[in-house]
């Protein structure tokens, strides 16, 4: 079968499509014939050379496809058969043509979504829903600031505050990004380039900050984060997008606030965990995707590579110039 593949760390320019091996479902797990994988900043790290897969995973890149089930491994319980089309959240292994899948973490393809829709759902909306439900405890009546507002995980995590009923404001780089932003149902957004947005935020939000922070930023938004954060707030940090250092007064400031910092990291979480996620998704969130009326939700796609253009899809996520999800198109 054909994988993206890279022989050294390096830039785009070192990806290409390669014949590799095509797996076997081991116990309890199933071979779906990949349509459509999607990409992740986390794509960007491992080619170059700063993010290994988990113990156990796949070398390949891809933490997310869609596609059609072609084998059942032993030990597999009838919850899927062959010719189903599913969706799933993988460790790795995802932009090949073949990817083995614990069943456990296979997703049905809400009603009305096409393959390539479907392949831009389980990493960022999956990790969007554990940020906001299973870390951040979100109530109705919550503000949360969401930062990189039209980044995957940010769109998914917009319209999932919405439908929690609770106020999503953002943080974007440009004026184009904060409208599609808007569009989603966030109440308001800040160019983080031009207006100090913890400033904005505190004048949003009348002097109280947000009771949730969705921070992917890390480093060189530390001291605004814990500026704007309400008495109580709940910071999330999963992503070091703006560096790792911080330099100042954080313990002090946090405790004043009497604030959490909480961290996530989903791909190395274990199967069973991964398994509870997509169950408590699969139960409550993916009916939303196919009902009509105002609540409904939709994966936000920017664009749509053949995987034959995988160098130019990174690129493309490189210069921060999706809003939304870039997927890839496996050949058939
Ligand atoms: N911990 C986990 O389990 C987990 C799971 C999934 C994703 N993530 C993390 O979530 C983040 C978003 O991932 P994604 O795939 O949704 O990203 P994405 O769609 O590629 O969007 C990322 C956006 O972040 C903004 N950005 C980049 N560098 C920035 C910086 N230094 N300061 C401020 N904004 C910056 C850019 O938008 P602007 O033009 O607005 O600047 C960029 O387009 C990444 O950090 C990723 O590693 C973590």
């Amino acid at each position: 079968m054909l994988a993206v593949h890279f022989d050294k760390p390096g830039g785009p320019e070192n990806l290409y499509l390669k014949e590799v091996e095509k797996p076997s479902p081991g116990e309890g797990e199933v071979l779906l014939k990949v349509v459509a994988s999607a990409l992740n900043r986390a794509d960007l790290l491992q080619r170059q050379g700063q993010y290994d897969p988990p113990p156990g995973a796949s070398s390949i890149l891809g933490l997310e496809a869609s596609g059609y089930v072609v084998e059942l491994g032993p030990g597999c319980q009838g919850q899927w058969k062959i010719g189903d089309p599913a969706m799933a959240l993988l460790p790795g292994g995802g932009q090949a043509q073949y990817v083995t899948v614990p069943e456990g973490l296979l997703m049905p393809i809400p009603a009305g979504l096409t393959l390539p829709q479907a392949a831009a759902i389980p990493e960022v909306w999956l990790t969007a829903f554990q940020l906001l439900h299973l870390l951040g405890n979100v109530q109705a009546g919550d503000t949360v600031l969401i930062h990189a507002g039209s980044s995957g995980v940010g769109t998914a995590a917009i319209q999932l505050t919405r439908m929690a009923g609770a106020t999503p404001l953002v943080t974007a780089g440009s004026q184009h990004k904060l409208q599609m932003a808007e569009k989603l149902g966030a109440a308001a957004g800040f160019n983080y380039k031009e207006e100090d947005f913890s400033e904005a935020t505190l004048k949003f939000t009348k002097g109280a900050g947000v009771n949730i922070i969705l921070d992917c930023i890390g480093g060189s938004y530390w001291e605004k984060n814990v500026t704007c954060l309400a008495l109580d707030g709940r910071w999330v940090l999963y992503g070091l997008m703006g560096g790792a250092n911080v330099s100042g007064p954080l313990f002090s400031k946090l405790f004043f606030k009497r604030g959490s910092l909480i961290t996530s990291r989903l791909r190395c979480r274990d199967k069973k965990y991964k398994q509870m996620l997509v169950k408590a998704f699969t139960e409550q969130i993916l009916p939303h995707f196919s009902t009509e009326g105002p609540q409904r939700l939709l994966p936000v796609l920017d664009r749509v590579f053949p995987v034959t253009e995988i160098q130019e899809a990174h690129a493309h996520m490189e210069t921060n110039k999706n809003v939304g999800k870039i997927v890839l198109e496996l050949p058939q």
